[in-house]
């Protein structure tokens, strides 16, 4: 499996006072596997960079491929693209439009000619799959879920289509850290137990920095920083600089370094951490 771009290019209402160039030349790729974290202040381009792999945008200049589809070409199969790449948008809830969340989850599986059967059997998987009890939740009406709930739900809309790469949009905006680390923890177990490729796109770093194996950083539509999480995560000050903050474990271990202990600074997980103070401690000991 294979997603990216190549020198990818996006202008808004070309031709026009209001033309808006939201990507200059943006090349990264997504494979089989990865955990890919998309970051950047708002407006630098990130939601826009990711409705180009699914189609949703076409590029002004350059390509965008997904295995051997070059999406911008004027007859590519958009439906069996999406088939295989699954967009969540942010605050995706906000566009629920069913009376149940059944139907709201079956919508992408009978639009794409699923039998009824099958589209029941990849719902109650994709409700499973989220952590929901498909009993319960069924037959309720979306709206009368929680705000975590229903971002669940918006969740399992997309993984009833069994996307091959699973893309977010700022998937924890509005959510309290409780719903935010049950999230994550359902895409790292989606991302290691099912081999899903997960690509997410961010400005709130803390959890899900754990999980990234590599960072693209975009700042006016422009690539500024690209590879893997603890090299892009050790470049602190040019991170401050956009306006990015690091995830706290990572502050903590600066605030240490400046106090004058010999902390290592390129952490950013708790497991990291624990382990670093541990050996910091034995360090001091001796
Ligand atoms: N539909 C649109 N029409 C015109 N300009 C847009 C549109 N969507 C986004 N933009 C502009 O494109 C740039 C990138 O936006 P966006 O991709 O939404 O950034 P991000 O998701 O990183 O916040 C911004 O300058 C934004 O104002
Ligand atoms: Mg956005």
């Amino acid at each position: 499996m294979y997603i990216g771009t190549e020198n990818l290019s996006h202008i808004y209402m070309p031709g026009t006072p209001y033309a808006t160039k939201a990507l200059d030349e943006v090349s990264f790729s997504v494979g089989e596997g990865d955990f890919a974290l998309l970051i950047g202040p708002s407006g630098s381009g990130k939601s826009t960079l990711i409705q180009h792999l699914n189609g949703l945008l076409k590029p002004t200049g350059g390509r965008v491929v997904f295995e051997d589809l070059e999406l911008g070409a004027e007859n590519v199969d958009l439906l069996s693209l999406r088939k295989r790449v699954g967009l969540v948008f942010q605050m995706a809830e906000e566009h629920f439009f069913s009376e149940t969340v059944y139907d709201e989850v079956a919508f992408a599986p009978r639009n794409l000619g699923l039998e009824e059967d099958l589209v029941e059997q990849n719902v109650r998987s994709a409700l499973e799959n989220v952590g929901l009890d498909w009993q319960e939740v069924c037959h309720r009406h979306p709206f009368q879920l929680s705000s975590g709930q229903k971002r669940l739900v918006a969740l399992a809309a997309v993984l009833s289509i069994k996307p091959e790469v699973l893309i977010l949009d700022e998937p924890t905006a509005g959510l309290d850290p409780g719903g935010r680390l049950h999230l994550f923890d359902l895409l790292r177990m989606l991302n290691q137990q099912t081999g899903l490729t997960v690509l997410v796109c961010t400005h709130h770093m803390d959890e899900v920095a754990a999980l990234a194996d590599k960072v693209l950083v975009l700042n006016r539509g422009k690539v500024v920083m690209a590879g893997p999480a603890p090299d892009i995560f050790a470049r602190r000050q040019e991170l401050n600089d956009l306006g990015l903050s690091l995830p706290e474990i990572t502050e903590v271990m600066h605030c240490l370094a400046k106090k004058g202990l010999p902390a290592r600074t390129d952490i950013y997980t708790l497991e990291q951490a624990r382990a670093e103070i541990n050996s910091l401690k034995r360090r001091l000991k001796k």
